[in-house]
């Protein structure tokens, strides 16, 4: 199948979240079936690439977009990267989002509008690709949301690609004011609210979702937690009306990359027979961060964006059970300025027993999954979550919310004993927190019982076989609605 993989990010190249991890292991895996798979992403600043540039493809102005070039390049996984250079929308200071204060880059309908428009365009007879046309379109996140209606819009005119709507996190729609329907070339009869308008505003996630041939999200769980009024965003009437087109297919975890047995970036490699070196990364770990060296301290990990969602307040607000015991706590992270404040007093007024990096270290996060006892993912929400995966592998059992992917992934010790990779908390809140963290305090002072937690989760099989098998399924069924319409 010829498959189109349009996303705003992808690892290693740029990365601000686990859609950066999924963009890189997902169409590796689909190439590896035998899948001709495409990656079409931005050219950012400072994005370095290697393999051999195949061709420049000019693209001509069109509508508000200036002049651009596609140019593919053969990577070393199989996979062709189609990078989408326009040096006027896309090299600039800041991430691919935000610019250098944090501040949403002004023209994002503009850019992102345009990356919709040339995945779209690569699943037409005029794709840009001489002798290449998508069967397939796979747009991810509200950034790729209106390659669907483009797909739609040339539809019946001529048999288009298929197209399937993956949300990696329905909190962030791309709302965009009215006037950028004109400007995006939405047609009149799309704009209501059967279309792309939200309270009153463009939504390009909306857009995805309403025109989409199927729509994926990260985790069974979360695919029936967002047709509710709790999880939706606003979205979830919208999704209930398509819930016929809705899967989730749990992530997987790329395990040349995250695999203990085989990290270059943790001082000592360890496996589930011999953890002789998961103790060395914790020594490692505890010295790195300014802890006490000292390996009888329960040590719990922290690797996050700094938002609500992800519940650190939760654990900001019981370090005291957490120290009274001897834990130790070691956070990495970028966010929101509150939740750094926080951090970094908690860590003044605990020096040797608390310690918070901030910004974005790919060596620490590698490290603080090796050399922690105990991960900590207390999220609101959480679509699929990476780390948790992560952590298991590492022999790091997590104390996660249940909510999402996370209810997918950790399977509870205390309730299947047998089978236990770590702690579910009862309930989202703060209460719940504190009774899994004393349910995780007391299993780490039975030594036998730990290490059957440990080994469970490092046996478990997380890569992506299995998912990738199902996306294609859904990609089939895409293709025969598509044909249909
Ligand atoms: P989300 O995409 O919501 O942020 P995920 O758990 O799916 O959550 O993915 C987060 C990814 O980003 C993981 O690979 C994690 O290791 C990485 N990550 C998050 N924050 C940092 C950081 N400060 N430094 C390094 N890696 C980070
Ligand atoms: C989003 C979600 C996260 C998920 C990731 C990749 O960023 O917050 O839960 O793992 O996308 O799908």
């Amino acid at each position: 199948m010829k498959i189109l993989f349009a996303t705003p990010e992808c690892a290693p190249y740029v990365k601000t979240g686990g859609l950066g991890d999924v963009s890189a292991a997902l169409p590796a895996t689909l190439a590896r079936m035998g899948h001709d798979v495409r990656l079409l992403m931005p050219a950012y600043t400072g994005m370095r690439v290697s393999g051999e540039v195949l061709d420049t493809i000019e693209l001509p102005p069109e509508g508000p977009w200036p002049a651009a070039q596609l140019l593919p390049v053969k990577t070393a996984n199989g996979v062709t990267l189609l990078l989408l250079a326009c040096p006027p929308l896309y090299q600039r200071n800041g991430g691919p989002y935000v610019d250098s204060q944090g501040r949403d880059h002004h023209d994002n309908a503009v850019r992102f509008g345009y990356l919709s428009r040339v995945a779209a365009a690569l699943g037409t007879a005029a794709s840009p690709c001489r002798d290449w046309r998508a069967d397939v379109v796979h747009a991810n996140d509200w950034p790729c949301g209106l390659a669907p209606l483009y797909l739609a819009q040339a539809r019946p005119a001529e048999p288009t690609a298929a197209s399937v709507m993956t949300i990696h996190n329905i909190a962030f729609q791309g709302m965009f004011p009215m006037y950028t329907a004109d400007l995006l070339g939405v047609p009149h009869q799309w704009r209501g609210m059967d279309g792309v308008e939200f309270w009153g505003h463009v939504s390009m996630l909306k857009a995805g979702l309403q025109f989409a041939d199927a729509i994926t999200t990260v985790s069974p769980t979360y695919a029936r937690e967002i047709q509710t009024e709790a999880f939706g965003v606003g979205l979830h009437g919208v999704l209930q009306a398509r819930a016929g087109r809705l899967t989730g297919i749990l992530n997987g975890i790329d395990t040349d990359v995250w695999n203990p047995a085989g990290d270059d970036l943790i001082p000592a490699q360890f496996t589930a027979q011999d953890l002789k070196g998961k103790a060395l990364d914790k020594a490692a770990l505890q010295q790195r961060c300014g802890l006490a060296v000292n390996p009888k301290a329960m040590l719990f990990g922290v690797v996050s964006r700094l938002t609500a969602q992800k519940g650190i307040d939760l654990v900001l607000r019981h370090l005291e059970p957490l120290l009274a015991q001897g834990g130790q706590l070691a956070v990495l992270g970028q966010g929101e300025p509150a939740l750094h404040d926080a951090l970094q007093s908690a860590a003044q007024a605990n020096p040797g027993a608390i310690a918070a990096t901030f910004g974005y270290d790919e060596s620490l996060a590698h490290l603080i999954e090796a050399g922690a006892d105990c991960f900590l993912m207390p999220s609101r929400f959480e679509p699929c979550g990476l780390n948790q995966m992560y952590s298991q592998a590492y022999g790091t059992p997590p104390l996660v919310s249940p909510t999402g992917g996370l209810v997918d992934s950790v399977v509870d010790a205390t309730a299947d004993p047998a089978r236990g990779t770590g702690f579910v908390m009862a309930t989202s809140d703060a209460a719940g927190f504190l009774e899994a963290l004393q349910r995780a305090m007391q299993a780490w002072r039975q030594p036998a019982l730990w290490r059957r937690i440990q080994a469970n989760g490092m046996a478990r099989d997380f890569g992506w076989e299995q998912s990738a098998a199902h996306y294609v399924r859904v990609y089939e069924q895409a293709c025969e609605r598509a044909e249909a319409a």
